[in-house]
Parts: structure tokens; C-alpha cells; sequence
């Protein structure tokens, strides 16, 4: 266990310990945030799967669509005998996918900040591609961490990002997401990306605001984790799922609105609110392919394909480096 400086009080693990950090530093910024990578706990996890159930949300599925539909195209870029790694891979069902285009696979490696989530869908998928190593990865992304011997011994490597998490990470964050995944998977390597493309904003608003209200459960869900893990005293009644488009910066933003003035506890500090006073939760960027290849360009990534429902509601977008690439 490791003791946080500022919360004498608590004593976390290590990962508590990061979560704590960024909940005070985000709590105590003048727009408060919390990044979105925390939704992601196991209740969290189960709540994004209902959404892409919803009939709103449709990036799920229009990206099954093309992997249907143009998997066997997709699939060429695969070298043989190649390890896919999945970042962010949460449920299996676009993987198996791109795995049955692709049986040239010989390995795949998905990678989840959510530990039981990434165990589990790796040991449901393991059984129906036996000729597949399946090396899951407990991980937070943004930061480095090593493929396994097999992946990273395999003849070539393949990143695979796909349902628009890219889209929630800043610009910054995505080209240095993309600066690291150059390095994880090297020289030569390829990179398959789902990307959500710019739309008009009522399909927009509709879904992240679905009338079932499973996005306003996963964003509340956010305060319950604090409440449980760094011992906060959210009252979630008090508080409000706000999602809009934000057409001038091209993306959605998802926040959490006090409806009163208050004040709340967590990881041993207290923050005031003020009334209708939000914590900025989740920017869901939307993309255009040349926005895409702009920002992947500029970190050494070479386009190499575009492809898209037949509405272009989305797209995958695939990305190069070259053999030559420093990384
Ligand atoms: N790939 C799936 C899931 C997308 S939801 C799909 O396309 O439907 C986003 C996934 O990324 C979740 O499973 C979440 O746990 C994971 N995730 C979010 N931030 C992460 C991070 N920083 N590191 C690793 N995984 C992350
Ligand atoms: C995972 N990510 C791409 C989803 C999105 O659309 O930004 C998360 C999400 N947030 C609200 N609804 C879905």
C-alpha cells in the first residue's frame, strides 16, 4: 500500500493512488474535470455495452457494419504469422471479427484498463480461434507498458483501436498515443482505427442522450466509483448528465451539473460547488479522414486506407510507419 502525500487519512494502492491524484486535481481545477478513463470500472464497463445496444447510438454498430462488410479488405493489410493488439478492447464481438477476416493472426493481444473485463472476454474468445495465441493485457494505455514475448517476437504488429476511444482523448493525448503505439509495436507496423466522422447534431445529441438513459447511468456512475474507492460523499440525486455537441470544437461533451450549491468530500479533500456548477467528464471528438490523417501524419503514421458505412457515419481508417520509421 502506498500512503497519497495529501491525504493522510487513506492509504491506496498504487492505482487508487493515481485515481485519487487526478479526482483532487481535477475537483480543484476552475472547470472541474475528472478524465474518462475512469468510467471504465466494472460497472462502468457493463453500462458502455448497454449503450451500444441503444438505438441511438449508432457507432457501434455502423463500425460492425464495416468490418462485416469490408473486413476481407481491411484484413490485407495483416502480414502473416502477425500479432493484433487491441487497445481499449473491452467486449470481443468487433474483434472476433477482424480475427475470422484475418486468420493469418497468430497472435492477439487485447489490452484493457478494466482488469476483469479484459480476462474475462479474452477467455469466452479464446476457445473459438485455437490456432490463436490470446495474451490479454491489464493496462492504461497513455502510458507505456510491454507487449508480451510473443507479440512482440511475432514477424509483424498490428494496432487495432477501434469504437472512437481515440475520440476521447484531447488532440495532444491521440498524438502521443499514437507517438507511443509507434514505439510499442515498431518499425513497419500498421495501425487499424475506428473514428466516429463529423455529423449533424441532432444524431449527435441523440446519442449521447439516449431515452433509456444509459449514458446518463454510466456518467453518474463515475460518482459512485469515487464514493466507494476515495470514500466521496457525491449525493447523485443532486446531480445532472448534461451531453452536447459541441459543434465549434467538433465534439460531444458529457458533464455532471450540481443542481445546488454544495459541498462534497473525496479522497480526504472537500470541494464546493456551485449551483449548475459541472464536472466536465468525457470529450468524444468527431473526426473527418483528413483530420485523422492530419494528426497521424504528424506523428509518422502514413495513411494506407479509408473505409465507411454507406451513410459515412464512420469510418476505419488505417495508418502505416515505414520500415525506416525512427521510433
Ligand atoms: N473497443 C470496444 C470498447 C470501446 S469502450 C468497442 O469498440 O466497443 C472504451 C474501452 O477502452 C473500454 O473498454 C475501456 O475500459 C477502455 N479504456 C478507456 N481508457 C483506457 C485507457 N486509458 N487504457 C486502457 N483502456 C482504456
Ligand atoms: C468509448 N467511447 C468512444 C464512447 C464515446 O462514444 O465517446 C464512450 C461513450 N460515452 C458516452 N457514450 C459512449
Amino acid at each position: 500500500m502506498v500512503a497519497l502525500a495529501r491525504t493522510q487519512s487513506f492509504a491506496y494502492d498504487a492505482e487508487t493512488s493515481a485515481f485519487a491524484a487526478d479526482v483532487i486535481t481535477g475537483l480543484s481545477a476552475q472547470r472541474k474535470r475528472v478524465p474518462p478513463k475512469y468510467f471504465y470500472d466494472e460497472k462502468g464497463s457493463e453500462l458502455f455495452e448497454r449503450i451500444t445496444e441503444q438505438p441511438e447510438y449508432y457507432p457501434t454498430r455502423c463500425e460492425m457494419s464495416i468490418l462485416r462488410e469490408q473486413g476481407a479488405d481491411i484484413a490485407k493489410l495483416i502480414a502473416p504469422g502477425a500479432a493484433l493488439t487491441e487497445f481499449g478492447s473491452g467486449s470481443n464481438q468487433k474483434a472476433r471479427i477482424l480475427l475470422a477476416a484475418a486468420p493469418q493472426l497468430a497472435v492477439y493481444v487485447p489490452v484493457d484498463i478494466c482488469g476483469p473485463m479484459v480476462e474475462q472476454e479474452a477467455a469466452e474468445l479464446a476457445p473459438d480461434f485455437p490456432a490463436l495465441k490470446v495474451l490479454p493485457v491489464a493496462a492504461d494505455f497513455t502510458q507505456t507498458f510491454a507487449l508480451p514475448q510473443e507479440a512482440a517476437d511475432a514477424p509483424a504488429r498490428v494496432g487495432f483501436f477501434p469504437g472512437s476511444t481515440i475520440g476521447n482523448l484531447e488532440p495532444h493525448e491521440a498524438a502521443s498515443f499514437l507517438r507511443n503505439a509507434a514505439k510499442t509495436l515498431g518499425s513497419g507496423a500498421r495501425m487499424i482505427i475506428g473514428a466516429d466522422l463529423v455529423k449533424d447534431s441532432e444524431t449527435l445529441n441523440a446519442a449521447y442522450n439516449d431515452a433509456a438513459g444509459f449514458t446518463e447511468k454510466f456518467n453518474l456512475n463515475l460518482l459512485t466509483r469515487i464514493n466507494r474507492e476515495l470514500g466521496g460523499t457525491f449525493d447523485l440525486s443532486t446531480f445532472e448528465h448534461h451531453a452536447f455537441y459541441n459543434r465549434e470544437r467538433q465534439r460531444i461533451e458529457m458533464h455532471l451539473a450540481s443542481t445546488r450549491r454544495q459541498k462534497v468530500k473525496a479522497a480526504g479533500e472537500t470541494f464546493e460547488f456551485r449551483a449548475g456548477e459541472t464536472i466536465h467528464t468525457e470529450n468524444s471528438y468527431k473526426h473527418t479522414p483528413d483530420s485523422l490523417a492530419a494528426l497521424a501524419r504528424g506523428v509518422g503514421w502514413e495513411p494506407a486506407g479509408v473505409w465507411t458505412d454507406a451513410e459515412r457515419r464512420f469510418s476505419i481508417q488505417a495508418f502505416s510507419l515505414p520500415k525506416t520509421a525512427k521510433v
